[in-house]
């Protein structure tokens, strides 16, 4: 276990937290202490009561308890589970409920007792509601308490559904949810009106009455919360910062989940750190942020009364440093991403040499190339390399039923038009399984391969205004995602030989990639997973030796300005080709399906990050752009 230790950078944290570097080492850690409980309770004949979480987080430390049930005897005969919520109003066997979630991720892979597992029912009666939390209260209280409580979080700092406002005395009871909480359900909704309003939650308290806590987190979207919980005060507006008074609470977080923290954020503000170049750049953007100036205007006085004096003794006067960090922020730019032939390369981000490249983009559902790096697949283009767009999953979970509808009158139209039989009858066929599949239904198989259509034409539509032929264009629709639903994903050897064979064929000179950092159980984090399998499968291959990796954050995201190597400039004229290459996705056109505010359309999101990273760049004293596109170079280890 090497998770960083306490230190003098934790000495702003109030809660204990260890920063582990992937969600399964961290979850290790928690199964090791949840096994040695359930061990000593076992021997002594005494049960052991767990408090259980849902959502992504939890679903890999289930995994590994089921993997130690079945693989080390690990008996859960003894074990009492609570779980902390339900949706109000849902069924226990409906697809979202969280009932049905723990049947599938835990209860039905190991011996533990039905009777023994306890989830707040969501059809309880409106009037019924207040006695029946009371009575799921006396029962967690007369099995003994809970023993270890399993907690994530979500982006409003809430545990459990303790939304924003939810003091430490609340207890299990009946509440509406908040709407940031209704927009992260939305994909699992398929639509932020379809997710439940109401829930019916233990409370604060019941959380704290607990003798053990585990918070898990994982993936960059909860890093700002998680700062702000353990970091900042108490308070109600962020509930899960009065996990603060616990007595034994400890959060198990990823590196991802604890970027915000100060110790990872800001080192030099608390402790002695490693001038590493990248860790003087991080420090420097910082400080031009802080001080509100370019690199080149940063004067002695501003590093020294910034914390970082040390970095001026160690390297120098601040003239040098201003020097050289501007050089190598200037050098990641290029309007070249795939090299200029025939130019001297050595300040460049890419290599000159071999031109034409062959340059493969690998987009974990079909807007993300279009939406990440559409302004420079199309210089790629238009600079002559060969790029190929590989689709990884088909996407096809995300297309809202009322765009499949529309678009299947439209083949039963034009199929009885033209008397085609065979297509009007599967149409219809499609048509009725979607009528009779109601507001939560799953998709059958032939809705999703239609689904999948529709997002095909798409990419392809999107990729044409970007210089792209269809024969450019590749769809994986790797097993993972076409047998799974948000959250169940699990990746299989079918997945990494469908990746590694098209690595084999198209032998990439490039290849622009993501999903690293992002939630383990997210599509980009298991293609991500998928890719690094595929690269030790093609380990031998001598293409691998020639191939530079370059990673773009991902959808909603850019790489903080210290962490770009490439970054590659979009005028005016070519923001408005990508915009118009976004704005084919039809089926995409909010964030989340069923939302239509304008700042979460994709197109408006996309151009506002691209514009936003031009100006931090321009603030550094850098050239003004219309906007810039930020890679990672990414050496993967094989
Ligand atoms: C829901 C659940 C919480 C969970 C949160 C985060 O709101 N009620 O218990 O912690 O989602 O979900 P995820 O783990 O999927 O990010």
């Amino acid at each position: 276990m090497n998770a960083t230790p306490a230190s003098e950078f934790s000495q702003l944290e109030h809660i204990p937290t260890r920063i582990s570097a992937s969600a399964d080492e961290a979850c290790t850690f928690v199964a090791d202490a949840i096994t040695a409980l359930i061990k000593e309770r076992n021997a002594d004949a005494k049960p052991t009561v767990l408090g259980l979480a849902t959502g992504s987080t939890p679903v890999r430390l289930y995994r590994e308890l089921i993997r130690r049930h079945r693989e080390e005897d690990l008996s859960f005969e003894r074990v009492i589970t609570f779980n902390l919520d339900e949706y109000y109003g849902l069924s226990g066997d409906h697809p979202e409920s969280y009932r049905r979630f723990m049947q599938d991720q835990l209860f039905d892979h190991v011996d533990l007792k039905p009777e023994n597992t306890h989830v707040p029912d969501g059809l309880t009666p409106r009037e019924e509601a207040f006695a029946s939390c009371q009575a799921y209260e006396e029962l967690i209280a007369a099995s003994g308490g809970i023993d270890i409580q399993i907690l994530g979080i979500g982006r409003t700092g809430h545990i459990g559904f303790n939304e924003p406002g939810s003091g430490p005395e609340s207890r299990t009871r009946l509440v509406t949810l908040d709407s940031l909480t209704r927009r992260d359900a939305a994909r699992d909704f398929l639509g932020e009106e379809n997710v439940p309003r109401h829930a019916i939650t233990m409370g604060v308290g019941t959380i704290l009455d607990a003798r053990k806590v585990f918070l898990l987190a994982w993936g960059e979207a909860k890093a700002e919360v998680l700062a702000a919980t353990v970091e900042g005060k108490p308070t109600d507006t962020i509930p899960a910062s009065f996990l603060q008074q616990h007595p034994d609470c400890v959060f198990c977080i990823d590196e991802a989940a604890a970027s915000h923290l100060t110790r990872q954020r800001h080192p030099w503000l608390v402790g002695p750190v490693e001038w590493t170049p990248t860790m003087v750049r991080k420090s420097m953007v910082w400080l031009a942020g802080k001080t509100k100036k370019p690199l080149l205007k940063l004067t002695g006085e501003d590093y020294t009364e910034n914390g970082m004096a040390d970095l001026l003794t160690e390297k120098g006067s601040a003239y040098d440093l201003n020097i050289e960090t501007f050089n190598t922020t200037q050098h990641t730019i290029t309007g070249w991403p795939g090299g200029k032939p025939k130019a001297d390369d050595t300040n460049r981000p890419e290599r000159a040499a071999p031109f034409p490249k062959r340059c493969l983009v690998l987009s974990p559902e079909p807007t993300d190339d279009v939406f990440c790096l559409g302004g420079t697949i199309h210089r790629l283009a238009n600079q002559g390399h060969e790029v190929t767009v590989a689709y990884m999953t088909s996407g096809n979970l995300a297309v809202p039923d009322p765009d499949a509808r529309r678009s299947i009158e439209l083949i039963i139209e034009l199929g009885e038009s033209l008397r085609d039989e065979a297509e009007v009858t599967h149409a219809r066929k499609v048509e009725q399984q979607l009528n009779e599949k109601g507001l939560f239904g799953e998709d059958t198989a032939d809705i999703r391969q239609f689904k999948g259509l529709i997002r095909r034409g798409e990419a392809r539509s999107s990729a044409r205004l970007l210089e792209l032929t269809s024969d450019r264009l590749r769809f994986l629709d790797l097993p993972f995602y076409e047998k799974g639903r948000y959250r169940r994903f699990k990746t299989s050897q079918e997945d990494v030989d469908a990746l590694a064979k098209l690595l084999n064929e198209v032998k990439p000179h490039q290849i622009f990639a993501t999903g690293q950092g992002h939630d383990p159980l997210s599509v980009p984090a298991l293609c991500f997973e998928t890719l690094v399998a595929a690269l030790h499968a093609c380990k031998d291959a001598p293409w691998l030796k020639e191939c530079w990796f370059w990673l773009y954050r991902g959808p909603g995201a850019e790489w903080e300005t210290h962490e770009i190597d490439m970054a590659v400039p979009l005028s005016p004229d070519e923001l408005v080709f990508k915009i118009n290459g976004i704005y084919q996705h039809q089926t995409q056109r909010s964030q989340s399906p069923g939302i239509t505010r304008q700042s979460e359309n994709t197109w408006v999101l996309a151009s506002q990050i691209n514009r936003a990273t031009a100006e931090v760049y321009d603030a550094l004293g850098l050239a003004e752009y219309e906007a810039l596109e930020g890679f990672k170079r990414y050496v993967p280890e094989i």
